[in-house]
């Protein structure tokens, strides 16, 4: 992050996201070992953390204590990661490299790496029901279940996935692009904030929908990014196979604005974050620096 002088608070904010996640996966030495360890290998392997940080970030806006969003930032992180593993399979990208480490299928084998992602989704929605972090009301425990079963499933990120591999090789259209972003990587990241919003009751309805459209903002411009990123920077700076997009054939920003024109489109969506921002003070720099990185991050 090379943004703001806030950095420090985002570093602590993922050292923070870092013990919480290992401390809530079980331990590899507990059977089935393979299993346990590729979920501590997939998971404690240095991604940015950015939906925790949301989650935490959004906190701050509600002066909810980081204590009481451990569970919701985990829950959240572990969907991803579930998300990243069977994203990477042959079946779907294809990719050996994450986070500059092999694959997990690559790492172990497909059949675990599946295993490993049912079960990281599972572990998800075990913290959100029973995690000792929550303290709101159980009816807001169980908005949060559904927030991010709906954020997951066929009407969220794995509906977006499911676009994602029918629209290879196709020329879709930008609202059809659109589309699927909003669902393949924009829906977690709108729970991340969701999260938030129902760990505290009473929650001012204007705060809630302001931050509802900040997160749909930052959800595009994040994959926006992912795109430019696919394009322009380099294998190592990643972590990931730089250019995998156009050998997969993928429908993506770049390839139907060009890199301007998608580099555009994020600075706009930026803009209209910020702009989602306007009724909040000094509690939402955070948000506002995390919109910035978003769309200036190297990798
Ligand atoms: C990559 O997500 C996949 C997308 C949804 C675009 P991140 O860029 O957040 O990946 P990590 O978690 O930092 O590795
Ligand atoms: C991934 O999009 C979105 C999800 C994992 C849900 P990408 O396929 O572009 O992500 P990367 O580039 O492999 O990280
Ligand atoms: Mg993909
Ligand atoms: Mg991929
Ligand atoms: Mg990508």
């Amino acid at each position: 992050m090379n943004n703001n002088p806030l950095k420090d608070y985002i570093k602590l904010c993922q050292s923070r996201t870092e013990n919480a996640l290992e401390h809530r996966l079980p331990s590899a030495d507990i059977l089935p070992k393979k299993l346990h360890e590729a979920m501590r290998y997939t998971v404690l392997n240095g991604g940015k953390r950015m939906r925790p940080l949301l989650t935490y970030c959004a906190g701050q806006v509600l002066n909810i204590p980081p204590e009481a969003l451990d569970g919701p930032a985990c829950a959240v992180e572990f969907i991803h990661v579930y998300s990243l593993i069977h994203d990477d399979l042959p079946a779907m990208d294809d990719d050996d490299l994450r986070r500059g480490k092999p694959t997990c299928h690559i790492a172990y084998d497909e059949a675990t790496a599946i295993l490993t992602g049912d079960a990281l989704q599972a572990l998800a929605f075990q913290i959100l029901a029973h995690d000792p972090s929550i303290t709101t009301p159980a009816d807001h425990r169980l908005k949060m279940i559904t927030a991010l079963a709906k954020a997951s499933g066929s009407q969220g990120m794995v509906g977006g996935q499911a676009i994602d591999l029918e629209s290879v090789g196709k020329k879709i259209s930008l609202p059809e692009l659109e589309n699927m972003h909003i669902h393949k990587t924009g829906a977690l990241i709108r729970a991340s904030i969701q999260l938030a919003t129902l760990a505290k009751p009473n929650i001012d309805p204007d705060t809630i929908k302001n931050l509802d459209h900040y997160a749909k903002c930052i959800g595009l411009s994040f994959q926006v990014k992912d795109d430019i990123l696919d394009e322009e920077s380099d294998t190592e700076t990643l972590g990931k196979t730089q250019g995998k997009d156009q050998s997969n054939a993928k429908p993506t920003y770049p390839a139907l604005l060009g890199l301007n024109g998608a580099k555009q489109k994020a600075q706009e969506l930026h803009q209209q974050a910020l702009d989602s921002l306007t009724i909040f003070g000094s509690e939402a720099d955070l948000l506002r620096a995390l919109s910035l990185y978003i769309i200036e991050r190297t990798h």
